[in-house]
C-alpha cells in the first residue's frame, strides 16, 4: 500500500507542471514608490501575485519562479522594501496537498465530508443525492454547460411558496481558491441536513451554485496540470484561458484587467465571451427581482468587498452595504477572532472591472452584492490544509446567518 502510494506520487510529480524551488515572497512596500516598483513585476512570466492587496503597508504574497528570484530579491533589496519568504518550495506544499488527497478515505458515492477537497464529480453526485433524499426542499439543475462541456450545477433549497426573497451565492470562479466551493458545500449541508437551520430557509430561498468554474477546477485537482490554474480553459492563441471573473459586460476591459491571451487577468476577446459568465448572467436575470443578496466566494485575505470594482466612487447604498458587512464581520470574528477586512473592492484592494459583483449589482439589480474572500492557508499556501476546511466553513456558516436575518427582516 505505502509503496503504490509512494510509486504514485512520484509519477504524479513528474507530469505535472512543476513548482521546485519557486518561492513565496511576503512583501510589504512601505510607501508608494515601493509599491511601484513591487506592481512592476506584474504580468511578468515567472512572476503570480497570489494577494488581493496592492496598497502600501498590506502584505503582498509574490510566487516567484527560480529563473526570476535574484532579480526580484535584488530589485526588493535595492529600493529597501521589506520582505521575508513564506514558502521555501512551493513544489513541497503541493506535493504534501497531493500525499492528504491520496491519504484521505474514499467518500462514498452520494457523500460529502469537509475533512477533504473534494473533485466535481463528488460534488455533483452529493447534490443529486441529497435531492433524491430531501426532494420536498431541494432541486439540482444545471444552469448551462462549461467550455468542456461540464454541466455547471446549482443547487435551490426552498420549502416553496412564492414570492420569498432569495440568496444567491457562487464560489470557485477562480479555479485554484478551493476553500470557497468547499465553504459553499458546507453551507449546502447545514441548509439541507441540519434541521436546527430549517429556520433559514422557511422565508428565503437559497440559489447555490458550489463551483462556478467546473473545468477549471477539475484542472487544478488534475495531477499531470496546474495546480495554481485560475481562469477558465478557454483554448487561445498563445495561452489558455479567461479570468471570468474581468468577463462580465460592465465597464468591461476599461480597468484592472489585460486584453493579453496569457496574463493570469485575462478580460478575454469579449464581454461575456465565457460561457461560465454568461450562464450566471442568464440565472441572475431569470430570477429577477427574485434576488435580493448576491454573495461571491474566493481566497484569499479575509475581506468583504461590495462594489464598485471599476471605480472609487460608492455605490449610493454604500451605507447599507457597508453596515450589513459589519455585521457580518462581527459575527464571524466572535467565533474564532477571523478578522475581515471591509470596503469598497475598489478601495481596499484594487480596481478591476469585469467582476461578477459589480454586473450583478448594476445591470443584475440585486443591490446587495459582495465578494467574498475567505482565509488564506498562510505557510500552506494557496488555500488552507483540508484539515482546517471544517474552521473557516463554521466561522463563515455564521455571517451567512446575519446575512439571512437581514434578508429576511427587510425584503
Ligand atoms: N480577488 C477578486 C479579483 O481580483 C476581487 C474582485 C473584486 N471585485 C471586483 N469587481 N473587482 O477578481
Ligand atoms: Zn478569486
Amino acid at each position: 500500500m505505502m509503496k503504490t502510494i509512494i510509486v504514485l506520487a512520484c509519477l504524479a510529480a513528474l507530469a505535472t507542471a512543476n513548482f521546485s524551488n519557486h518561492k513565496v515572497y511576503r512583501v510589504n512596500p512601505s510607501n508608494k514608490e515601493q509599491l511601484d516598483v513591487v506592481r512592476a513585476f506584474e504580468g511578468i512570466k515567472g512572476v503570480d501575485f497570489w494577494s488581493k492587496a496592492r496598497a502600501v503597508n498590506k502584505e503582498m504574497d509574490i510566487m516567484v519562479s527560480p529563473q526570476i528570484q535574484m532579480r526580484f530579491t535584488d530589485t526588493l533589496k535595492q529600493n529597501s522594501i521589506a520582505h521575508n519568504v513564506l514558502i521555501n518550495d512551493v513544489e513541497t506544499v503541493v506535493q504534501r496537498e497531493k500525499m492528504e488527497k491520496m491519504m484521505s478515505p474514499r467518500v462514498e458515492a452520494g457523500k460529502i465530508n469537509f475533512e477533504q477537497y473534494h473533485t466535481y464529480d463528488t460534488i455533483v453526485e452529493y447534490l443529486i443525492q441529497l435531492e433524491s433524499d430531501h426532494s420536498d426542499i431541494v432541486e439540482v439543475r444545471s444552469i448551462g454547460g462549461t467550455y468542456e462541456d461540464r454541466e455547471m450545477v446549482m443547487i435551490k433549497i426552498s420549502t416553496g411558496g412564492s414570492n420569498k426573497p432569495a440568496i444567491l451565492i457562487d464560489a470557485g470562479i477562480h479555479a485554484r481558491e478551493w476553500i470557497a466551493p468547499a465553504t459553499a458545500l458546507y453551507f449546502i449541508h447545514e441548509l439541507v441536513e441540519n434541521k436546527d437551520n430549517r429556520h433559514m430557509i422557511e422565508n428565503v430561498d437559497w440559489y447555490i451554485i458550489p463551483v462556478l468554474n467546473p473545468d477549471g477546477y477539475e484542472y487544478t485537482h488534475s495531477s499531470t496540470s496546474n495546480r495554481f490554474w485560475r481562469k477558465t480553459t478557454t483554448k487561445g492563441q498563445r495561452c489558455d484561458g479567461v479570468d471570468a471573473n474581468r468577463n462580465f459586460d460592465f465597464h468591461w476591459m476599461e480597468i484592472g484587467a489585460s486584453d493579453y491571451e496569457c496574463d493570469e487577468t485575462y478580460a478575454g476577446p469579449e464581454g461575456f465571451s465565457e460561457s461560465e459568465t454568461r450562464n450566471l448572467k442568464n440565472l441572475v436575470e431569470s430570477l429577477g427581482s427574485q434576488t435580493k443578496l448576491y454573495l461571491t466566494f474566493h481566497s484569499y485575505g479575509q475581506y468583504l468587498l461590495y462594489p464598485w470594482g471599476y471605480t472609487s466612487a460608492l455605490p449610493e447604498d454604500v451605507q447599507t452595504l457597508d453596515d450589513l458587512a459589519h455585521d457580518v464581520a462581527d459575527a464571524i470574528y466572535a467565533v474564532d477572532r477571523t478578522d475581515y477586512t471591509i470596503g469598497s473592492s475598489t478601495n481596499v484592494l484594487y480596481a478591476a472591472a469585469g467582476g461578477s459583483d459589480d454586473w450583478v449589482k448594476a445591470v443584475g439589480g440585486v443591490a446587495l452584492s459582495y465578494t467574498i474572500e475567505l482565509p488564506g492557508g498562510g505557510w500552506n499556501g494557496f488555500d488552507p490544509p483540508a484539515s482546517a476546511i471544517k474552521g473557516v466553513a463554521t466561522e463563515t456558516f455564521e455571517g451567512l446567518k446575519v446575512y439571512h436575518a437581514y434578508v429576511e427582516k427587510n425584503f
